[in-house]
């Protein structure tokens, strides 16, 4: 079998790659509202990793979805005086799925933990724990908070005070726990410390980041107690099959949605092919349920194990994680409307390092958007298609005497894409991997600023008029190697410059543009039609009253 060596050096033998399938998954979000900027953030790196990765030549499975049963979402809808199913439907079909559609997000399956392809094998996996003796009848009494959807040890509890004064709050939600005594059924989860112990020490890279691993592993080697794993208080849920007053515990019931989207109980082969996940991608609030319950989960039930568990930090809003009720009033759109669909995108991973917290600001925004992506990014690539317009009637000229100043771009772009390709496709650093590819645009511009085409244009005689041509196709072969790393963070900027620099005819669909490929040099052919096209980033507007 032919063994091909990319640029970045790793060795792939054309059946593996083409066998391999990459998932990557978030969280499946809770339905008792619209989506607000911190569900966006996860879902948008997501997209990032999955198109980057689909840019790598890998066959990738790129799943989100809507978490949709539990207690939590069954009084919303009760408030709202409509069924829970109604609820859920109604916001799935009105804000769920337009927002992702709108933000670009280019995922391959939409799973509902109410769709029957779900609920039936949750039951059957539910049925084959019992069946094997992993799931006990026994009481529980303790403090539970409904946000979470978790019993909570009493000392995770801080003291509420204000309005609270005197009660216990969840930490997460700051808000009081209710005290619930329920005959459940238990999952066995206290026998799994031990296992889930060695299989973290055998994978280092498991959960990430670093701190998110020690935190995981202080709480499994202090011990873990037995995991309830039914509700009998009230029905809205799938219900326990061999024991239907009761119904399966939210989180049960979530977490195996990345089993049952896949195929599992219903298609061995596609769920062989995709499962276990390469990345849950989860927020650092439910990392012990990626972390700790999953995966004994999966033990007890004799499947593979995800590959890792990557916590993102939290959007935060006065020193609070953002949620529900301390949204700062901006909703995705109102950023979209102002910035555009890409500029979003870019901010928040560019913005906020992964798995570390941040928070979000229309001044720091506006900032980044002027400086890094009109000036340094989008005024490049008009300068460029400019002067090859005015110099070259738009037709790209051969470079006729490249030397070491276009030799040092070649390099650049090939840094660029071996810096990115580690940072956004091995270690899920965002910010980094966008500062790289940034790097390069610079250095383009430096390179501009250095040549000066517009003023060896003034030199008529071959030799000035050679060196104008070469100028201009190393700038217009920079944008191409450009474009093709910016295109799974900014899809339709840099779809628009794919467009201008006449590329597509010539080379393909920019989606089809292999990363490792494009980070070579000479690729565009000279004698492509390059055009102005629309301007990629406009200046912002005033910004609007928030
Ligand atoms: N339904 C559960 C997840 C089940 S997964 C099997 C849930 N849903 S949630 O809607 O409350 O939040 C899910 C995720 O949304 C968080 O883990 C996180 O990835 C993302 N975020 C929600 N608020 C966020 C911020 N303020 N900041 C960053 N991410 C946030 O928990």
């Amino acid at each position: 079998m032919a063994a091909t060596t990319d640029s970045s050096g790793s060795k792939n033998t054309s059946a593996e790659a083409a066998e391999r399938t990459f998932y990557v998954s978030t969280p499946i979000y809770y339905v008792n509202d619209k989506p607000h900027l911190g569900h966006a953030y996860t879902t948008v790196a997501g997209d990032v990793l999955a198109r980057w990765h689909r840019q790598r030549g890998e066959k990738v499975w790129y799943l989100t979805g809507t978490d949709e049963h539990g207690q939590k979402i069954m009084r919303t809808a009760e408030a709202h005086g409509v069924s829970p199913q109604e609820w859920c439907d109604q916001l799935v079909r009105d804000a769920w799925k337009p927002l992702w559609e709108h933000l670009e997000i280019a995922n391959d399956d939409f799973i509902r933990t109410t769709e029957d392809r779900h609920t039936a094998r949750v039951q059957e996996f539910v049925q084959d724990l019992y069946d094997k003796g992993e799931i006990y009848q026994g009481g529980y009494e303790g403090p539970y908070c409904v946000g979470c959807e978790e019993y909570k040890a009493p000392g995770d509890l801080i003291d509420g005070t204000g309005e609270f004064e005197g009660q216990k709050l969840c930490p997460v939600h700051r808000k009081p726990v209710e005290m619930l005594k329920e005959e459940n059924y238990f999952f066995r989860l206290s026998d799994y410390g031990p296992r889930l112990l060695e299989f973290y020490a055998a994978n280092p890279g498991f959960i990430q980041p670093e701190s998110a691993r020690n935190e995981v592993l202080r709480f499994v080697e202090q011990g873990l107690q037995d995991l309830s794993i039914s509700r009998s208080t009230f029905d809205w849920g799938v219900p326990i099959p061999w024991d239907p007053e009761h119904i399966i515990y939210v989180w049960v019931d979530a977490l195996l949605n990345y089993a049952t989207a896949v195929g599992y109980g219903s298609d061995p082969e596609k769920f062989e092919r995709i499962f276990p996940a390469d990345v849950h991608l989860v927020g650092k609030d439910i990392l012990r349920f990626h972390a700790v319950i999953w995966p004994a989960m999966l033990m007890a039930n004799g499947l593979p194990l995800p590959k890792r568990v990557a916590a993102n930090g939290w959007l935060m809003v006065g020193g609070e994680k953002m949620s529900k009720s301390n949204l700062t009033g901006i909703s995705p759109h109102q950023l979209t409307e102002h910035f555009g669909v890409d500029a979003y995108r870019y901010y928040f991973l560019r913005a906020i390092p992964f798995g570390t917290d941040g928070s979000f600001s229309w001044e720091d925004f506006s900032a980044r958007y002027t400086s890094e992506l009109a000036n340094d990014f989008g005024n490049l690539a008009s300068r460029v298609a400019a002067m090859v317009g005015k110099y070259f009637g738009g037709v790209l000229p051969a470079a006729a005497d490249s030397g070491p100043a276009e030799e040092q771009l070649a390099v650049g772009l090939a840094r660029a894409f071996a810096e990115a390709d580690d940072r956004i496709g091995e270690k899920l650093d965002f910010s980094g991997g966008i500062a790289a590819i940034f790097e390069f645009v610079k250095q383009v511009n430096g390179y501009l600023t250095e040549q000066e085409p517009w003023k060896v244009a003034k030199d008529t005689s071959a030799a000035g008029q050679a060196r104008l041509a070469t100028v201009l196709y190393a700038a217009a072969e920079s944008l191409r190697g450009i474009a093709v790393l910016l295109n799974p963070v900014m899809p339709r900027v840099s779809g628009l410059l794919w467009d201008s620099l006449g590329a597509e005819p010539v080379l393909g669909a920019l989606a089809e543009q292999q990363v490792a490929r494009a980070a070579g040099w000479g690729l565009l052919p000279a004698g492509v039609t390059v055009t102005k096209g629309e301007i990629l980033f406009p200046r912002l507007e005033e910004r609007p009253e928030a």
